[in-house]
């Protein structure tokens, strides 16, 4: 497994002729590496010659600077976890290699930032946005891999790829969870043995509110019984819970057997931020 740490580097041996006409798939992450990452190596494995995997705790996505600073950073144990992958290669940019000059640009994806994420997280999506751009630019992938549990994001950087006419194929990776149903994050690592123990109720919540809309078309009661759930747990803060058109975002008030639906959530739990969704 090769690792570089610098664009030139990484674009000189990608150029090189050893890997001329090679697919590339690219899994682009911030690091702190867990099951639900390796899943989305493993996808690019099996359909590309080559795959990379971008490490980068990307500070212009991070609207609070305290969540910037916990970010856990553990580029040693992800090195080995994508060598037992057989990850070809590794890029592991600096903040001041990837933003020698800050951009000056922004990307507003309009109506598809105003919602959840993007709502609570002012900024986010333009720098998700333009690192993701910059790192497209840099590896010229043939597919790149994303998790559907930062279902905002999937939505996001489809549209970025249409708009931007990038010639390339996302392909949409399920949520990767643990057998108590809380899905893999990064952030899982900070909660306390208690918090742990209850974390997985947000997937409950979850099914709790499908198991209700497949019954009852009418989204507000269904609002109802998740206010009622929560009430149970008063340890989360939730922050939204939105049920809403899968591709548009937009929320919806009563169900439609033939519109994909997207639930989605975001809480707090042990002062760390956990967000989840279900799609159906
Ligand atoms: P990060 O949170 O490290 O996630 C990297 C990729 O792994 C994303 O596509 C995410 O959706 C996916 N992922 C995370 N947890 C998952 C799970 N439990 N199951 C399946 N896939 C999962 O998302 C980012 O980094 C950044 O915003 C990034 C795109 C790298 C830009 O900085």
């Amino acid at each position: 497994m090769k690792l570089f740490h610098t664009i030139k580097d990484i674009q000189n041996y990608l150029k090189s002729s050893e890997n001329i006409g090679k697919s590339v798939g690219f899994v682009p992450t911030m690091g702190a590496l867990h099951a639900g990452h390796l899943s989305l190596i493993q996808r690019s494995k099996q359909e590309n010659d080559l795959t990379v995997c971008s490490i980068f705790v990307n500070p212009t996505q991070f609207n609070n600077p305290e969540d910037l600073l916990k970010y856990p950073r553990t580029l040693e144990a992800d090195s080995q976890l994508l060598e037992q992958e057989q990850c070809d290669i590794v890029f592991a940019p600096s903040a001041e290699e990837m933003y020698s000059n800050m951009p000056k640009m922004t990307m507003n994806f309009g109506n598809l930032e105003q919602v959840m994420e993007g709502k609570f997280r002012p900024g986010h999506f333009n720098g998700v946005g333009i690192v993701v751009s910059k790192l497209f630019n840099i590896i010229k992938p043939t597919k790149s891999y994303f998790g559907l549990k930062d279902l905002q994001q999937v939505a996001v950087i489809s549209r970025m790829v249409k708009d931007l006419s990038y010639d390339l194929d996302l392909v949409v990776c399920p949520t990767f969870r643990e057998n108590d149903g809380l899905a893999m994050s990064s952030r899982n690592v900070r909660l306390s043995p208690a918090a742990r123990t209850i974390a997985p109720k947000i997937y409950d919540s979850l099914l709790l509110a499908k198991d209700s809309l497949t019954k009852n078309s009418q989204v507000i009661d269904t609002k109802n019984k998740i206010e009622k759930f929560y009430g149970n747990y008063p340890e989360f803060t939730l922050e939204y819970f939105e049920i809403c058109n899968f591709e548009t975002l937009e929320p919806i008030t009563i169900i439609d057997k033939n519109t994909k639906t997207a639930i989605c959530v975001a809480a707090f739990l042990d002062g760390v931020r956990l967000i989840d969704n279900i799609v159906f």
